[in-house]
């Protein structure tokens, strides 16, 4: 830990303008750079765009109408390399590290599995739901009472322990979600978890993050004793049910259903 004359010392240098510059390009670099990813994604064209950072995007091709022919590893590579100057700077300087290079560092492309923050999260989230629960439910509509009721018991489990709510994001965009629960039997005392939600955006499955989700819900459960996993799927849901077989699921029970007329 830093003592209070360290931290003061740290707090003055923090406000030369050397350093304020370089903390400014810092933050700049990573939100052009992001910027520049997603319209890359967007496929628009690189004439339109602002981001124009000299020295990061500097060397890039020339705009021009097949922007998806950008080298994107080279543009993660000079990214990274503005960080790396940055942190060499800070060394120069013997700065100790005055923010947390893992949330700053960019990422470009990459999924990052993390804790579901409401502010930041909630839109997305709500917005997977009617394409989640139509595959899932034939009859689904969405309606404003399920909005409620699913924002209401959103909001009750984030600040309950024994439910676990992730997501991933892939350059700042929220591409899929978890929602998991241990839940007991009264009866029987047994515990057990469960998988409430699971949900990747059609434009990013087959990727692996559906099984890379599932693994966190196992090591979620794990960490707190849980042995037994269980979770209801739809029989005409292929890819979710592939997904769970080929984890090791097997069907335990039948939930069994008629349309009474
Ligand atoms: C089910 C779902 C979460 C899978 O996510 P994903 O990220 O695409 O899955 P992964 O890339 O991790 O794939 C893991 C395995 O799932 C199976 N799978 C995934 N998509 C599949 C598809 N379209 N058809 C058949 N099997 C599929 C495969 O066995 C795959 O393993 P493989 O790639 O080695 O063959 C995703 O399709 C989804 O969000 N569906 C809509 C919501 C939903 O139905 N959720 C489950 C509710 S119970």
């Amino acid at each position: 830990m830093l003592s209070g004359l360290a931290i003061s010392i740290q707090k003055r240098l923090e406000t030369t303008p050397r350093y304020r510059y370089w903390r400014r390009r810092l933050y700049a670099t990573r939100s052009k750079a992001l910027a520049f990813v997603k319209m890359l994604r967007r496929g628009r064209e690189l004439a339109t765009s602002p981001v124009t950072t000299p020295g990061v995007f500097g060397h890039l091709p020339k705009p021009r109408p097949s922007v998806l022919e950008v080298d994107l590893p080279e543009l993660r590579r000079r990214v990274e390399a503005a960080f790396d100057e940055t942190d060499a700077l800070k060394q120069t300087l013997n700065l100790s590290e005055p923010y947390d290079r893992d949330q700053l560092k960019l990422r470009v492309g990459e999924p990052i599995l993390r804790r579901f923050n409401w502010t930041r999260d909630y839109d997305a989230v709500v917005g997977f739901q009617e394409d989640n629960f139509s595959l899932n439910f034939t009859d689904f509509i969405m309606t404003r009472r399920f909005e409620e009721a699913f924002r209401r018991d959103l909001r009750h489990a984030v600040g309950d322990r024994t439910q676990g709510i992730f997501i991933i994001e892939i350059d700042e965009e929220v591409v899929a979600f978890l929602w998991i629960a241990i839940f007991g039997n009264n009866w029987t005392g047994e515990r057990y978890g469960y998988v409430n939600n699971l949900y990747v955006r059609p434009d990013f499955r087959h990727q692996g993050l559906g099984k890379q989700l599932m693994e966190k819900a196992e090591a979620f459960f794990r960490s707190r004793g849980i042995r037994k996993v269980r979770l209801t799927v739809s029989s005409n849901n292929p890819p979710a049910v592939n997904l769970y077989q080929k984890m090791g699921y097997r069907t335990e029970r039948l939930e069994m259903e008629k349309e009474l007329r």
